[in-house]
């Protein structure tokens, strides 16, 4: 099995090997079909990836958790595979259906994976990372029986969507703002988890 190229050193290799090890071909090829179809929701699940390892690590997650972490922020965002690409590059705002209809990535995304990964806490970290603590999400919109890596996800995608560098929709914020913006919103968050993130990883 080739490499995915444009992985940063240290993940691709990694989580290559744990999908092997899991018979997880078919994973891997939605991730290089997602690095075709989307550069940016690509580059956007690395660095999520990333940050959910980084924070991983500050938790004292063993190296196994650490890389099955990795694997739910890199894979959180594969359901995109089914949203088209003239909605998901659109410039402007949204209408209702049309936000909507992005919504239903998190769980065309589980359902894509369902059938290929037993990992139960990846699978709920793409189904679950769009919930919020205060039940203000989606899918389900629960605020109980969300999983520590979902809770971890959701504050590294909130982040990395936020800051980054992107060619369409809204301008990227800087880091202060940012962290201010997710400040504000904590009641979505586990507490103890947002604290380390703001203060250690970002
Ligand atoms: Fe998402």
């Amino acid at each position: 099995m080739s490499g995915i190229p444009g992985y940063e050193p240290g993940i691709g290799l990694d989580l290559e090997e744990y999908f092997r090890k899991t018979q997880q071909e078919k994973v891997f090829n939605l991730l290089k079909c997602m690095k075709k179809y989307s550069l940016e929701t690509f580059e956007h699940s690395v660095a999520v990836a990333e940050l959910s390892g980084q924070m991983g690590q500050r938790l004292g997650y063993t190296e196994d958790d650490i890389v099955r972490l990795r694997a739910a922020g890199l894979l959180h965002d594969i359901g995109k595979l089914t949203i088209p690409l003239t909605l998901l590059c659109k410039k402007g705002e949204l209408t209702k259906k049309e936000r909507e209809q992005i919504q239903t990535h998190v769980l065309a995304g589980y359902t894509l994976l369902l059938p290929c990964i037993s990992d139960v806490n990846i699978l709920l970290a793409v189904r679950q990372h769009h919930e919020r603590l205060d039940g203000t999400g989606y899918p389900d919109g629960i605020s109980k029986g969300i999983t520590d890596f979902a809770k971890i996800v959701m504050l590294a995608d909130v982040y990395d969507g936020m800051t980054r560098q992107r060619t369409y929709r809204s301008e990227s914020i800087s880091e202060v703002l940012a962290k201010k913006i997710m400040e504000k919103d904590k009641a979505g968050y586990e507490g103890e988890y947002l604290r380390i993130f703001l203060k250690n990883i970002v």
